[in-house]
């Protein structure tokens, strides 16, 4: 059911010394930031040629991923995305398979415009999963 891998998404406490790090230390091309206010963060896309990185920031008081950056002050890997071709399809299935879905179960519009839904990192050997519809 799952498809290529669409990016790896890292939270980092401080976005511009981030962009530094890849740009500089590691020679990579970074987008410029974008701030997403919908979805409590600002992101950059760091495309490789199999794949994508995207650098997360906090955006705002109630940003999903301040708690993470609290119990990992360093940033850390947040989140990876597969893509399927079916995202409704996909969620129907993994709920017949007891997978749980996070908030209401309902695709969002996500960082590329494209519906995404999240399954809980506990069912998934402790990785936040995000499936995205291409
Ligand atoms: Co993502």
């Amino acid at each position: 059911m799952i498809g290529r891998l669409n990016h790896v998404a890292i939270a980092v406490p401080n976005l511009s010394s981030a962009i530094r790090l890849y740009r500089e230390t590691l020679g990579a091309e970074v987008s410029a930031p974008l701030p997403q206010p919908d979805h409590g963060v600002t992101v950059v896309f760091i495309q490789l040629p199999n794949t994508k990185i995207e650098l997360l920031e906090p955006l705002g008081e109630a940003s999903p991923i301040t708690k993470f950056l609290e119990r990992n002050p360093d940033g850390g890997i947040h989140h990876i995305c597969y893509e399927v071709d079916d995202i409704v399809a996909a969620r129907d299935r993994l709920r017949g398979e007891g997978a749980r879905v996070l908030g209401d179960g309902e695709p969002k519009i996500g960082a590329h415009g494209k519906p995404v839904l999240f399954l809980h990192p506990k069912d998934f050997n402790g990785t936040l999963i995000e499936l995205e519809q291409i």
